[in-house]
């Protein structure tokens, strides 16, 4: 897809806050430092709109950014990193139900895992609590560039045993470095626009 125009709308940290123009929405959601932000990036051709950081936790709010008045991508942050207080992980739970309980223009949510390891315990919750709430999901193995080319399908199969990937569901071998899985990612955001 042609990216004209992207830019931020909010920062969100409760319902009242949401954007209220009523278009298609993509949700990212992963672990803290898997590359959500830099998938956001990748995928419009911009090289810091979202900001990442070498440091996980570096997304902390419900960040929304509209993409040529057709698309908005939601940039959430991410979970399992240690150094974080039980409040803090209390409100981040609190800000993660609101989201995906009420909000209604969601139409698909991105569940990035890294492709380098198996799924974690939180990554296995995570695709199981987005089921329950039947929102449908993309997985997208990223840092596939750091993935040796003859490891690749073993370690996707390891993914999609461990998740337990139901049938239908997209599995999608991504790299923010290369771009490769790009295509392939469009292709089923473009199925919910
Ligand atoms: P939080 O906001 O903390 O939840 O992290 P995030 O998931 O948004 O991760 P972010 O996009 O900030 O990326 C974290 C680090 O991983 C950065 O140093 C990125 O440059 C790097 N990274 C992201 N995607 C890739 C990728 O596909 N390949 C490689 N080699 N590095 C990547
Ligand atoms: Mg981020």
């Amino acid at each position: 897809m042609k990216v004209n125009q992207a830019e931020i709308v909010i920062s969100a940290v409760s319902q009242s806050q949401y954007p209220s123009e009523n278009l298609p929405e993509v949700a990212l959601a992963g672990r803290s430092n898997v590359g959500k932000s830099s998938f956001i990036n990748k995928m419009i051709q911009r090289k810091a709109l979202a900001r990442t950081s070498s440091k996980p936790g570096k997304t902390q709010t419900l960040n929304f950014y509209r993409i040529n008045e057709q698309l908005m991508f939601t940039d959430v942050p991410g979970y399992g990193y240690a150094k974080v207080s039980k409040t803090e992980r209390e409100k981040w739970g609190r800000m993660m139900e609101e989201y995906f309980q009420t909000r209604k223009e969601l139409k698909l949510t991105v569940l990035l895992v890294d492709m380098r390891h198996p799924p974690t315990e939180d990554d296995i919750i995570m695709y199981d609590f987005l089921k329950h709430y039947e929102i449908p999901v993309m997985i997208v193995a990223t840092k596939l560039d750091k993935v040796k080319k003859a490891q690749r399908q073993k370690h996707l199969k390891i993914i999609r045993e461990a998740l337990d990937i139901e049938e239908g569901d997209e599995l999608v071998a991504f790299s923010a470095e290369t771009a490769e899985g790009k295509d392939q990612a469009w292709k089923v955001l473009k199925s919910v626009m």
